[in-house]
């Protein structure tokens, strides 16, 4: 069964579609088959951020019934399905939000992780995206203003009878004056389940417009990211151990045999 998750804050500019894209390329690096969804109507960035601003048939298209979900669907490099969002305030006419509902019920037929990135605040947009959701990620940066507006979000989901799943603490850079880990699940009544690191990776990705664990895939945050999809999967990081494999192997502990 597909599980359509949908990764919301709040607040602007936490790191919402930085995880949206990261965790949707570290789940399809595991394996898993993975469509990201940018559901922000009026702010769309994931297109944007993956290198393709300008798709020709985009969540726009789906929303105002001049194409099909699947018609908007695009593969990435890495194998990640991706439906971008239009830049075009000309595509923002004639939405309707309803059909978001319908649009995700079908994209579970095109991948088992269904991954949306959420628009910010808690209004239309936002609730179109949380209605349509299997589960809840509060993404939230360890600073009162954004843990303020992550309350008001979960709230919104459980209002709506919303699984959340926990937190994802983003941009942490471990100063004195951040709110650490415990007073975040305290404040919130939710796990903290991963934390994100602030990390100059992310921007280098941003830059050359692709996920951070494709550009930097060991830099501190494409591990945060990974440790969070498998989280999500219940699956172990195996990375580490193929590298131990592998330096056994090279070193002649481990004879050189097929499947190693
Ligand atoms: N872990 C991180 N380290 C450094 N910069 C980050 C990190 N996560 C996000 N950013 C940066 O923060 C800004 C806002 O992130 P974004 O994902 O667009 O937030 P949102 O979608 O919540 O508005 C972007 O410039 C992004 O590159
Ligand atoms: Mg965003």
């Amino acid at each position: 069964m597909a599980r359509a998750i949908v990764i919301t804050s709040g607040k602007g500019g936490v790191g919402k579609t930085t995880s949206a894209i990261n965790l949707g390329a570290a789940l399809n690096k595991f394996g898993e088959d993975v469509l990201v969804i940018d559901a922000n109507v009026t702010t769309p960035n994931v297109g944007i951020n993956l290198g393709a601003p300008n798709v020709p048939v985009s969540l726009h298209h789906v929303l105002s019934g001049k194409a099909k979900t699947h018609e908007a669907v695009y593969e990435h490099d890495s194998g990640m399905k991706v439906m971008p969002g239009s830049i075009s305030p000309q595509h923002m006419k004639n939405m309707k939000y309803e059909k978001f509902d319908e649009l995700v019920k079908q994209a579970k037929r095109l991948a088992d992780f269904i991954i949306v990135d959420c628009a910010a605040g808690l209004g239309r947009e936002a609730n179109m995206a949380i209605s349509a959701a299997d589960e809840i990620l509060i993404i939230t940066q360890p600073e009162i203003a954004a843990l303020t507006d992550a309350l008001k979000a979960i709230k919104l989901a459980e209002s709506m009878d919303k699984k959340v799943l926990g937190a994802v603490l983003t941009r942490v850079r471990n100063k004195k004056y951040e709110l650490k880990k415990e007073n975040v699940e305290e404040m919130l009544d939710i796990p903290v389940i991963s934390i994100i690191p602030e990390d100059d990776s992310v921007q280098e990705a941003l830059r050359i417009k692709d996920a951070v664990l494709h550009t930097h895939p060991r830099s501190k945050a494409a591990k945060g990211y990974k440790e969070l999809a498998s989280y999500l999967t219940g699956e172990r990081i195996k990375e580490k151990e193929n590298w131990v494999i592998s330096l056994l192997k090279n070193i002649g502990f481990i004879k050189k045999t097929e499947g190693f």
